[in-house]
């Protein structure tokens, strides 16, 4: 027995040795997997990065945060899912979301293998346009697709509305190929977006939207996107893009929602998620401003020009200029140009050369190349 204690404890010593070995060689390979699928589209190195935790209590820095409408099962578990559209809404907003509803139907999005909620919040005390509890308890029994905090609507809780939307879609949709962000009064063309969800070069750290570079902080106290020093110290917002829509992915989702508990709230939402976050992890996002229209003018040409000569809209995104209904009226009529072999379909061209919609809706429209927007456009997002 005495003279076996050696080797028993030389066996111990090398088994030991060789598992620390093999594990440092397995860290070493995960390491050089993780930063060669990180290179493949962008330069740099991502930061580590702190495990996803998806905790319902918390958000950011609010305390005693949770839902007061939830649908965890929404996305079910195994489906197989495109896109979670997840819509940034005022809760007293019915119009719009209805509006939606009706332009494209859960059994449309149920075909298209999308799912879509609605983010709100509790309206303030002193808002006479709220609706009640009672009422969004009722539109969820029948829609189910409504996801409230129990934070105070305001423009400056945006970011928490926002991050809310990330972390669900991180947590309950997890499985989804694609996170679409959007607002409530912003109208896309939904097939045309559809499509090109389908031609994506697809990859994790997918991240596209409006960019916008070397945007500045408003420091005049009259504007309504003013932000003092203290709230914002540097005199440039580093690059972002715009929250009216934006594309990416559950596991960007769930990294900002991450990132955002380390990181100062700040109020302008899409600076906060889709710039300083983002900067933080030092992911890059892909530009595809040529499919946004500040101006709601340019979908109602293109309703117009699509009944009269067949042209297809050269947008398609843009904000509803305060028409709920503009939702609807822009899809009822592009969506003919989307599916050619249906018995409805009209079969639609590019608009010629010379009859672009800058060019042909800017004489109708006064006030445009934009001044300011529409009224409703908060104007710091596209100027
Ligand atoms: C934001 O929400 C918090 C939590 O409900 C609330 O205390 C705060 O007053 C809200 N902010 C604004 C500007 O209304």
């Amino acid at each position: 027995m005495e003279t076996n204690m050696p080797s028993l404890l030389k066996n111990f010593i090398s088994t030991f040795v060789t598992l620390v070995l093999s594990m440092t060689i397995l860290l070493i390979l995960e390491n050089i997997l993780e930063n060669q699928i990180h290179r493949g589209s962008h330069e740099e190195h991502p930061k580590p990065r702190a495990s996803w935790l998806g905790d319902d209590s918390k958000l950011l820095n609010l305390k005693n945060f949770k839902y007061l409408l939830n649908n965890p099962t929404k996305c079910g578990r195994e489906e197989e899912i495109l896109a979670i559209i997840i819509v940034t809404s005022y809760e007293a907003h019915i119009e719009t979301r209805s509006a939606m509803r009706r332009a494209i139907p859960e059994q449309e999005l149920e075909r298209l293998r999308i799912k879509r909620v609605f983010l709100l919040a509790v309206a303030p005390e002193t808002d006479k346009y709220a609706i009640s509890q009672d009422a969004l308890i009722n539109e969820q029994k029948r829609y189910g697709d409504l996801i409230q905090g129990n934070f105070i609507e305001a423009y400056r809780n945006l970011t928490y509305k926002h991050i809310m939307g990330l972390s669900w879609a991180g947590k309950y949709c997890s499985h989804a190929k694609y996170v679409i962000k959007m607002d409530d009064d912003i109208v896309i063309d939904f097939y045309k977006i559809v499509q090109m969800l389908n031609k994506f070069q697809y990859n994790r750290l997918f991240f596209a939207g409006y960019v916008f570079h070397g945007m500045q902080p408003k420091r005049d106290p009259a504007n309504k996107w003013y932000v003092t020093y203290y709230e914002y110290s540097k005199p440039m917002y580093p690059v972002f893009v715009s929250g009216w829509f934006y594309v990416t992915t559950p596991y960007v989702a769930q990294q900002l929602v991450n990132t955002g508990r380390f990181v100062p709230y700040f109020w302008i939402d899409d600076v906060y998620v889709t710039g300083i976050l983002m900067k933080v992890l030092k992911w890059k996002h892909s530009d595809i401003h040529e499919i946004f229209t500040a101006n709601s003018a340019f979908l109602e040409c293109c309703i117009r020009d699509f009944k009269q000569y067949q042209y297809d809209c050269d947008v398609a995104v843009g904000p509803n200029g305060g028409d709920a209904e503009l939702f609807v009226k822009f899809n009822e009529a592009l969506s003919k140009c989307r599916f050619h072999n249906s018995s409805e379909s009209i079969p639609c061209h590019s608009r010629p050369l010379g009859k672009e919609l800058t060019k042909t809706c800017v004489a109708e429209f006064k006030g445009f190349p934009l001044g300011n927007g529409d009224a409703k456009i908060e104007d710091y997002k596209l100027f």
